[in-house]
């Protein structure tokens, strides 16, 4: 949700500033735009929609200064243009943001009173003329910046950079992400440890309130309260070339094909395959005293949490509440002692997930999270930090993180059951056995490309699509659902199989594609009769189950979707795969722009 970068160098930045846009603009693509100082004056260059069309800007005028700023956007105040991009600047001051200042209209209002005059509708631009006011009054850069600050409401990561002090760039995060590095001479800030990977691997997250005055040098951090502190220098172990697509089409692809090895690569951490154990990384963790789950995501990281309640309920015989992350944070809802929390995130940085986190702590709760970006803000909050090995996931529309999400929740869940004394070791065998074939079944899914792109044809012509399941396969029909509106544009709906009847299967003709899932297991039955009350009104139905699932209900369906056969707890890992690949056929039928879809961004940092 926006990303910025910002360079003090002592040689030109304008090709790095682009690099680093490059690796961030996952984070937004309404817009993008640079600011550096030549011959003592801020210049910018911005242009509306992707990054290429800024390369374009620079490619006509290119920037030679040697500090600068940059900027990615997903709008929130203010239309996808050129004059709402930023860097927004005056003559003194340039600043790159992410966030939502809230208070930006009492500002703007002021600022204004007092004849300053604004050329965007964004929140971003009161920043600018705040800290500007106060340069122009001959306020040293610190010394605006430590003034302004505390005049600010919202969540944002600033870079800002001045016209007087070429050799400098400030800094400040609250409520999200901002990351410095470290080069020989030179120094950076940016959104993410990836997209300063090219420049450097020796970085230091800054903690909330955390502002920077970088030099060439290096940086001086202040907290909240101005005291100047040291935040540690790490590796950020981000290689510098994760952000390839390889020899794949798009990024969504080569994520999708990733899973059997990252899903391998995540359970290493957890199942002690020999022993028939499974360990979690804080194997002192006291999951026998939890006495009630509650688990709290949103977006495909929600859909991953409802799947692990299945499974918490039924292997741990524990009660989880679950939540979205945007409602739970609202209804402050009170929590008893004794309590875990779990929150589910790919990115680490979710601002409504990353807020209920902070009331569950405040409730006296203890902080499990199952996080993709080990450095994230939420992973560095948790009590239980469970990661997944997952690798960068640039695609905007999530895929390899939910089944990394779902195999480190299967574990957990088994690990909860065995403390609880709900399983005993040969139960915890039995499931570390299915878990440790789920790479292999997923490879055998992916083996069904072609099928599935030929289902995905007919699909593209559809308005509205429906997705079915049972249990574990309802979060999945709705993920299923989510994943096509993203990349496709198509509306779909997932819904409870057994729900249909109280209401949705009036939508139901030959006009609407119904995709169920129904592997075999005991719910099988009763979602096949589900089907064929569809069927029976005239669905088109898309069967995706197993061989002996095909068999028993395949007949009359308009496709069918065969997937190997596996054990329950592992089908909505493998069932993952059909409803990924379906979505991105159906994408590249559609000639939607499959990773970078409309009006999304990834990371969602702000409410
Ligand atoms: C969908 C998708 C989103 C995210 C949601 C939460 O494909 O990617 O729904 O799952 O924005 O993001 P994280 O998991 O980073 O908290």
């Amino acid at each position: 949700m926006c990303g910025i970068v910002g360079i003090v160098s002592g040689l030109p930045v304008e090709d790095r500033l682009f690099t680093a846009l490059r690796r961030l603009e996952y984070r937004g693509y309404d817009s993008a735009g640079i600011a550096s100082i030549e011959d003592g004056a801020i210049v910018r260059r911005r242009a509306e929609g992707k990054l290429i069309n800024l390369g374009r800007v620079l490619a006509e005028h290119p920037l030679n200064g040697t500090t600068g700023i940059a900027h990615t956007r997903w709008a929130t105040h203010g239309a996808p243009t050129t004059s709402n991009a930023h860097p927004h600047a005056t003559g003194e001051v340039a600043v790159v943001h992410n966030g939502i200042i809230e208070n930006f209209k009492v500002l703007r209002d002021e600022l204004m009173a007092r004849g300053r005059h604004f050329e965007s509708e964004t929140d971003t631009e009161v920043v600018a003329h705040l800290i500007s006011e106060l340069v122009e009054d001959g306020v040293s850069p610190v010394d605006a910046v430590r003034q302004t600050l505390p005049r600010l409401r919202g969540a944002f990561a600033l870079a800002i950079m001045f016209r007087r002090q070429p050799d400098m760039l400030i800094g400040a995060r609250q409520g999200s992400p901002l990351v410095l590095g470290f080069g020989e001479n030179e120094a950076y800030l940016g959104s993410d440890a990836l997209a300063l990977a090219p420049l450097t691997r020796r970085i230091s997250y800054l903690e909330e309130g955390d502002w920077v005055v970088l030099t060439r040098a290096g940086a001086q951090v202040h907290d909240v309260a101005n005291q100047q502190v040291t935040r540690a220098v790490v590796d950020s172990g981000v290689s510098s070339d994760t952000a390839d697509k390889g020899n794949h089409p798009h990024f969504m692809h080569k994520e999708i094909h990733e899973q059997p090895v990252v899903v391998a690569q995540t359970l290493r951490s957890y199942l002690r395959r020999l022993e028939g154990t499974i360990s979690l990384p804080i194997p002192e963790f006291d999951l026998a005293g939890v006495k009630r789950v509650t688990i709290v995501a949103c977006g495909t990281s929600y859909y991953a949490g409802m799947i692990a309640r299945y499974w918490i309920e039924q292997f741990a015989e524990i009660p989880v509440d679950i939540d979205f992350a945007s409602e739970f944070r609202y209804r402050e809802p009170r929590m008893e002692n004794g309590g875990l929390a779990l929150f589910i995130s790919q990115s680490g940085e979710t601002a409504d997930t990353l807020a209920a986190l902070r009331h569950a702590r405040g409730e006296g709760q203890k902080i499990a999270v199952v996080v993709n970006v080990p450095s994230s803000t939420m992973a560095r909050e948790a009590d239980l930090l469970l990661p997944t090995n997952a690798g960068p996931e640039i695609g905007v529309a999530s895929t390899k993180a939910f089944t990394c999400q779902l195999a480190v929740l299967a574990a957990f869940a088994t690990n909860l059951a065995f403390a609880n004394g709900r399983m005993n070791a040969a139960d915890v065998r039995h499931v570390v056995r299915h878990l440790a074939e789920a790479p292999a079944a997923l490879n055998a899914a992916l083996g069904y490309e072609d099928e599935i792109r030929t289902v995905a044809q007919s699909l593209a012509e559809a308005r509205d699509v429906l997705f079915l399941g049972r249990g574990a396969d309802y979060p999945l029909a709705m993920e299923g659902a989510l994943k096509l509106k993203e990349i496709t544009y198509i509306h779909a709906e997932g819904y409870a199989a057994g729900e249909m009847k109280h209401g949705p299967i009036a939508l139901i003709d030959e006009d609407v594609p119904v995709v169920v899932i129904a592997p075999s297991g005991p719910l099988f039955e009763k979602t096949v009769s589900n089907l064929h009350e569809v069927q029976a009104r005239g669905g088109r139905i898309i069967l995706i189950s197993d061989y002996d699932g095909i068999e028993a209900a395949g007949a009359g369906c308009h496709a069918t979707i065969t997937m190997p056969k596996v054990h329950p707890l592992i089908a909505p890992l493998v069932n993952a795969v059909p409803i990924q690949l379906l979505a991105y056929h159906t994408a590249l039928v559609k000639g939607t722009d499959v990773d970078q879809p409309r009006n999304l961004a990834k990371s969602v940092t702000v409410e």
